[in-house]
């Protein structure tokens, strides 16, 4: 029994300083010290068109100290939206390339950036080209950059609901009942309520008359669930929809405490 634990500890170990040393030596070999930020290197052709194609608008991460410079979504979060709805490579870059094909409010996975910035122009790219470049947006390693998403946190108007227009409470309404109401036992239904949802929200995000601090307070509240609807409507697994089904309930429960 000792010996074999030994014997165990021994080839772990050895394994572990083989690692190490290939390693150094490749770190050597290409002359890479460390990583210096934490955005990967990257020298494919997919990477040189992106940064000749997208830089002029989007930055690879978010970048506080050139906040005001931003005219486009980060391509991290446009990853981190993209990613979870579209989890297979292939269905990634289709998205993709169609939205910049045509860039759309009814395609759009980012209204709050949508809001923000405003839609994306149409230009007009070559397919391979675009293709090389959503995939290399697909293979991206951001690394684990601080979370700078800001955590907003969701409050009331000096102790009051912040007041949304009839139309977008008929609209919450809808989601609710619809969520109460769900009952189907096939993954397919399931995604579609998902879409539905994240469709409903969409109109709210985009509602052009929500301004200044009930925008911020209506963005913290969709934020806090975007992850839950992306992945609602992309999961293939039952138990992980009914959770996000449970959680999304939960939320919208939440809603009505800030808004009316
Ligand atoms: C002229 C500025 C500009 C250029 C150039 C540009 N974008 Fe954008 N892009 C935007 C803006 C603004 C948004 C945010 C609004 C939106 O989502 O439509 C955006 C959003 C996006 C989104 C999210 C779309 C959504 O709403 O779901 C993707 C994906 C994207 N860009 C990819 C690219 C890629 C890839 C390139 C290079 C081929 C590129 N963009 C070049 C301005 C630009």
């Amino acid at each position: 029994m000792k010996t074999k634990l030994l014997l165990g500890i021994l080839v772990v170990s050895s394994i572990i300083s083989c690692t190490t040393d290939k390693k150094e030596k490749l770190n050597k070999i290409d002359g890479i010290t460390e990583v210096e930020n934490d955005v990967v290197k990257n020298t494919s052709k997919g990477y040189e068109l992106m940064k000749q194609k997208c830089f002029i608008c989007h930055f690879e991460k978010p970048d506080p100290s050139r906040k005001d410079q931003m005219l486009a979504p980060p391509f991290l979060r446009v990853q981190e939206h993209y990613k979870p709805t579209y989890p297979k490579k292939e269905d990634f870059i289709v998205s993709v390339m169609s939205i910049i094909n045509n860039p759309s409010v009814d395609k759009t996975l980012m209204p709050g950036a949508v809001k923000k910035f405003n839609l994306m122009p149409k230009l007009v790219y070559d397919q391979k080209e675009l293709r090389l470049i959503a995939e290399t947006l697909y293979d991206m390693d951001y690394g684990n950059s601080p979370k700078m998403k800001m955590k907003l946190n969701l409050r009331l108007n000096n102790g009051k609901k912040w007041k949304l227009s009839k139309n977008s409470i008929g609209q919450i309404n809808e989601i609710v009942t619809n969520l109460n109401n769900f009952e189907a036992t096939d993954i397919s239904s399931y995604n579609k309520l998902g879409k539905d949802i994240f469709d409903e929200a969409k109109m709210i995000m985009l509602d052009e008359s929500y301004t200044g601090e009930l925008w911020e307070q209506i963005h913290a509240f969709f934020n806090g669930i975007e992850n839950n609807m992306h992945s609602l409507i992309s999961t293939k697994s039952i138990d992980q929809a009914k959770g996000e089904v449970t959680i999304l309930k939960t939320k919208f429960d939440q809603f009505y405490d800030y808004f009316e």
